[in-house]
């Protein structure tokens, strides 16, 4: 398949590529005779001179040089008849970057395939214990998880710690690998347009409450009401969070998107969607059953 997106680049880049190489081979050619005029026994210099007396003579290039270069020049010829060089020509044996690529992966699917096989059939529980599974998992960890959850794990805004033992969608190793197979999507909804900023300012008191904060009781009772009507149903009576929902503990001043005041009025705001990407399709379920033992081991070790 070509990259090009018109017949003009495989024209141009095949016709510079051919001029070039005739070109250099017209210029050594000429440079490798000599002027049939010229006494060998009393060649030209060239008119350079350095430290005084070393000149440069008109000759022409040694002979084994020569043949030599003549030599790279086939070989350019040669391989541009066999491999992809000439815009979207493809070469006789066909060879690409995406069947190299493959059959490297045949080699080490043959090579790894029977030892994921056989993590897949050990519990997840079993393989916490199993350090080789571990540095296996912690490589796929590095690999395919940091540009989110950091190279700590430690996660960010927006991205959970998966260190800590706060979980959206559990810790048991069921619940991780699921989130790891499917995805997950959090669904904050946005309460700008359904409460009134007075309403949004009592919600974030009465979360202040619930996180452990001095808050002013009036107001945040207010809150609370508000909490069992629109919030409870997600985030539980006690707001201590449900695993169904991803919906987070509001009880214990760990916060996805920030706890300040003004991060809490922004999340009631303009809600919050999270999204963990399923990894079923990328990764495979035995890579994934390693990668779960790995995760689970962070908090649990
Ligand atoms: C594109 C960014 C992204 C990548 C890549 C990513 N994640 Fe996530 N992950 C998220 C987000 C965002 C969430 C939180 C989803 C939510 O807010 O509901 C999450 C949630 C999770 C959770 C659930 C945490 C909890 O508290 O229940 C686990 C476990 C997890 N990710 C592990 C991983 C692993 C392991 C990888 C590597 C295969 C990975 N993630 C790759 C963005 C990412
Ligand atoms: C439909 C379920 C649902 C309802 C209703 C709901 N939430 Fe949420 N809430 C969530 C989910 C899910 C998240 C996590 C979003 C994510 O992971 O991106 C969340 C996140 C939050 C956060 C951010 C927590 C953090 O750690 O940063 C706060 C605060 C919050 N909700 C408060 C409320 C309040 C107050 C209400 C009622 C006005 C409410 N929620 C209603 C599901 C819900």
């Amino acid at each position: 398949m070509a990259d090009f997106t018109s017949g003009f680049w495989t024209w141009f880049i095949s016709l510079t590529t051919i001029v070039s190489i005739l070109g250099v081979l017209i210029f050594l050619l000429k440079c490798s005779k000599r002027d049939p005029d010229e006494d060998p026994n009393n060649v030209k210099t060239m008119g350079h001179v350095w430290d005084g007396d070393l000149e440069e003579y008109n000759n022409p290039l040694p002979t084994w040089w020569f043949y030599w270069f003549i030599l790279t020049i086939v070989w350019a010829a040669v391989y541009l008849i066999f491999y992809p060089g000439l815009g979207s020509y493809a070469g006789v044996l066909g060879w690409t970057q995406v069947n190299q690529l493959e059959d490297e992966m045949q080699v080490a699917e043959e090579k790894y395939g029977p030892i994921y096989q056989q993590y897949l059939n050990t519990d997840i529980a079993e393989l916490v214990k199993d350090d080789a599974a571990l540095k296996v998992g912690e490589r796929i960890y590095a690999s395919y998880c940091t540009t989110c959850h950091g190279s700590d794990a430690r996660g960010g805004r927006g991205f959970p710690n998966l260190r800590d033992n706060d979980w959206l969608y559990g810790g048991e190793p069921e619940n991780i690998k699921t989130t790891l197979l499917n995805g997950r999507q959090g669904a904050m909804p946005a309460w700008g347009e359904m409460l009134s900023t007075e309403q949004i300012f009592s919600l974030t008191s009465y979360v202040e409450q619930l996180a452990g904060r001095e808050v002013d009781s009036m107001i945040a009772s207010k809150g609370g009401e508000l909490f069992k009507t629109n919030c409870a149903m997600c985030h539980g009576a006690e707001g201590k969070g449900n695993y169904m929902f991803g919906a987070p503990n509001l009880t214990d001043d760990i916060w996805l998107y920030g706890g300040s005041q003004k991060k809490i009025t922004e999340t009631l705001l303009i809600g919050r969607n999270g999204k963990m990407p399923a990894h079923k399709e990328f990764l495979g379920e035995a890579k994934i059953h390693v990668l779960t033992a790995y995760i689970y081991s962070l908090s649990n070790n």
